[in-house]
């Protein structure tokens, strides 16, 4: 049997630079037709949907080399070992991290900052300590922290957010005078679109000892992210945001942190030796990394991180912000009496475009879009705290890909005019 040692050539689109239309091609899920309208998927802030070339890595691993990684004296196991073991260079490569050993693949961003909260966490919060979040956090990077101060007996304190979602960094620089052990913040808000002063926070928290955990599932598919620039000290995210398969991520860290960090889960592959009473454990990143991973799933996310690079993440960026752009201009033109919250500029903010239609809950919205083959999301978008924040029930959320376009944008007004026909 033939074995496939390079994933199949990325396609002609992605090389092109990002022309929308042609990039569309990549993504067969977008030929499909629901309740009789072209699919318009404004979702992909929740998670992206995946090109061609993502698919079939997926399907030639299954295919043609599947076996477990790190064991196998055999072709196919030696392969999947070295085709998993390049996928974390292709990731590290992607985020420009200085070692691929300092990347370790987790199932999502929320796992990647669990693996922190638990391991770091445990080994480092002590009673008094702080550790400062903001109000926009994402669930996933807000409840690690309330267990883990709950058990250590920590506090944690939260940088306030403006009324148009903006943080507030003066009131972060008073709360660097509490000596936080560590700060973790969103370097892109799921929900508003704010895009943080990754860089300028990081050199805040380091001026007081503290270390900086960046939740980066809102960046990594949107933005360029170099982690040597940003100067972070863990940087988290999700593959399935990115074009990769779901239950793909990765946790980012420096090296000298992952050395002396705890395993987070425990069991095989993560040891060197085992005795009945002792164990000592596997070098980074195998460490943190027990049990059979995801391999197919992680061949995947390399491949997506490839296919993002080549078509330059400076171009994405600039394409959703010609979006954001575009949005926060039609929406209020075409949508009477629509309310956005965010950001105003699309300087400021990625490809994400929360907004109410009054008297009309978001929920609602969202089911008579779909009438139209329109999907966006509606309720808190796993960010409660800062909906109670702008005292806001729920919010309904337009997010963009690599595959959005501005007619994605014209559909979108077209059909909240319709729903409000619908509700009178
Ligand atoms: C900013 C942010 N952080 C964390 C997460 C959690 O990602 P996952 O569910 O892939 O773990 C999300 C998901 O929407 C997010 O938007």
């Amino acid at each position: 049997m033939a074995i496939q040692t390079e994933p199949a050539a990325n396609s002609a689109a992605a090389t092109r630079g990002l022309d929308p239309a042609v990039v569309r091609r990549d993504f067969p899920i977008l030929e499909q037709v629901i309740n009789g309208h072209p699919l318009i998927y404004l979702d992909s802030a929740s998670t992206s949907q995946k090109p061609q070339v993502v698919l079939d890595a997926i399907d030639t691993y299954y295919r043609e080399y599947n076996a477990n990684v790190h064991r196998g004296i055999y072709t196919i196991g030696e392969k999947a070992t070295a085709e998993y073991e390049r996928a974390r260079a292709k990731v590290a490569r992607f985020i420009n991290a200085p070692d691929a050993h300092e990347v370790v693949f987790t199932r999502n961003a929320t796992e990647a900052i669990n693996l922190v909260a638990y391991s770091w966490g445990r080994q480092n919060i002590n009673r008094g300590d702080a550790i400062v979040l903001t109000e926009m956090e994402h669930h996933a990077n807000l409840v690690p922290w309330q267990l883990l101060v709950q058990e250590r007996d920590g506090d944690l304190e939260f940088i306030p957010v403006t009324d148009d979602g903006i943080l507030r960094l003066e009131v972060f620089e008073v709360l660097l005078k509490l000596r936080p052990k560590l700060v973790a913040f969103t370097h892109v808000s799921n929900t508003l679109g704010t895009i943080n002063p990754v860089r300028e926070m990081v050199e805040m928290a380091h001026a007081v000892g503290a270390l900086v955990l960046v939740d980066g599932a809102q960046a990594v598919p949107h933005v360029p992210v170099d982690v040597q620039e940003l100067g972070a000290d863990f940087y988290a995210f999700s593959g399935h945001k990115m074009l990769a398969p779901m239950g793909s991520g990765a946790l980012w860290a420096r090296r000298e942190l992952l050395e002396a960090m705890p395993p987070f889960l425990s069991g095989g592959e993560m040891i060197r030796e085992v005795h009945l009473r002792r164990s000592d454990f596997n070098d980074i990143p195998w460490k943190f990394e027990a049990g059979t991973p995801a391999v197919g799933d992680a061949i995947g996310l390399g491949v997506a991180a490839e296919y993002l690079g080549e078509i330059g993440m400076a171009n994405v960026r600039e394409h959703e912000r010609d979006l954001v752009g575009y949005a926060l201009a039609q929406l209020p033109a075409r949508v009477p009496g629509i309310e956005l919250y965010g950001p105003m500029s699309a300087d400021l903010r990625g490809g994400v475009v929360p907004f109410n239609v009054p008297g009309i809950h978001p929920h609602d919205v969202a089911q008579v879009l779909d009438r139209f083959g329109i999907a966006v999301r509606a309720g808190h978008h796993c960010t409660m705290p800062l909906h109670e924040r702008l005292d806001l029930a729920a919010t309904a959320r337009a997010s963009f890909q690599v595959y959005s376009t501005r007619a994605d944008i014209d559909a979108l007004c077209d059909g909240l005019v319709e729903v409000q026909r619908v509700f009178g």
